[in-house]
């Protein structure tokens, strides 16, 4: 039987953060994670929309429990102060979904120094990740959802002597190696997750074509861009809803069942209910998984740590 948001426990006294929540797959996210009864962060960067989000949430849930929390994931300093006002409020994370995203866009820079798409789908959620690990190991067994994509097959794994593409950048060059980023991340936070004994899991996801703003934004950022405008139409004309596409994450984030270091996605690749897929040998490369730990750490200054139980 395909797994549907009813299969969803009870999430009574549980505690989500959710990134990018205030639109697309994250507010979908969001709005089943509360409708069973956990509290949930919505951690966004633009607040108007945030605000409209919760609205549109109270509207099917009217006794949700939701808070927001400014993020920019293209700050460091921004996901350090999102970081440290949650854990402010929670001593505990059970569920956290690294959802928000970028793809597509032209070759920008953040305050930072980094390739905006690595900055945005990556390295703002190593940071908050990593920050928020405290609270995640207080959970009797915490969920972390990366969302990654079919675009992660045109990526390279990250290069340590140029992981901010310079002179080498190409918008979906660059949209894939995050996301492989996204892989190769989930699967050594997983590992770590394993070395140290705890019962926290670390899974990846893809949420298939899905009719969200990600394809609008990338034609408005490249004013028209060809390929841009192409995949914009397509999805329009054949992609999933939203409250599909957020189907695998939500499984990943709940199902009682789901496996830690796994990858879950639409039965049909890009289509269909969510269901557990291999990973190809390439993406599983503990070399690559190990060069994205040390490049991730160095680039953010924030050192990730598993004490062991
Ligand atoms: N839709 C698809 O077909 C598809 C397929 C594969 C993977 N994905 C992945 O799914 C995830 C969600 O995308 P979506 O489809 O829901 O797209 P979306 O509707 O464009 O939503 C993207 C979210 O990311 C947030 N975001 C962008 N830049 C940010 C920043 N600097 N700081 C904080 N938040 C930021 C946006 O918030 P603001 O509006 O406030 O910037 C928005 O909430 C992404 O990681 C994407 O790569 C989507």
């Amino acid at each position: 039987m395909a797994w549907t948001a009813a299969k969803i426990p009870d999430l009574s006294g549980a505690v989500a953060v959710v990134t990018g929540a205030n639109g697309g797959l994250g507010l979908e996210v969001a709005r089943e994670l509360a409708r069973k009864g956990g509290h949930v962060v919505m951690a966004a960067r633009d607040q108007a929309k945030a605000e409209a989000a919760v609205a549109s949430i109270r509207d099917q849930v009217p006794g949700a429990s939701l808070e927001l929390q400014p993020l920019d994931l293209a700050s460091q300093a921004s996901a350090r102060e999102a970081a440290k006002r949650i854990l402010g409020g929670h001593g505990r994370i059970d569920i956290l979904v690294n959802n928000a995203g970028l793809m597509g866009i032209p070759e920008r820079r953040t305050e930072d120094g980094f390739e905006m798409q690595l900055a945005v789908n990556h390295l703002g959620h190593f940071t908050l990740t990593t920050l928020l690990l405290p609270a995640l190991l207080a959970s009797d067994g915490a969920r972390v959802v990366s969302v990654t994509s079919t675009g992660r097959h045109a990526g390279r794994p990250l290069d340590p002597a140029n992981p901010h593409l310079a002179g080498s950048y190409d918008p979906w060059g660059a949209y894939g190696q995050s996301k492989l980023a996204n892989v190769h991340f989930a699967l050594e936070l997983d590992r770590r997750f394993r070395a140290a004994g705890t019962p926290a899991r670390s899974i990846v996801v893809h949420p298939g074509f899905t009719n969200t703003d990600l394809q609008a934004r990338s034609v408005r950022e490249t004013g028209g861009g060809r390929s841009q405008r192409f995949f914009r139409a397509a999805v329009q004309r054949f992609g999933m809803t939203p409250a599909q596409g957020a189907l695998p994450l939500l499984r990943a984030a709940t199902d009682p069942g789901a496996v830690g270091g796994a990858l879950y996605t639409p039965r049909w690749v890009n289509w269909g209910p969510p269901v557990r897929r291999p990973l190809l040998r390439r993406t599983r490369n503990r070399d690559a998984m190990t060069t994205l730990w040390q490049v991730s750490e160095r680039e953010t200054g924030t050192t990730f740590d598993v004490p062991p139980r």
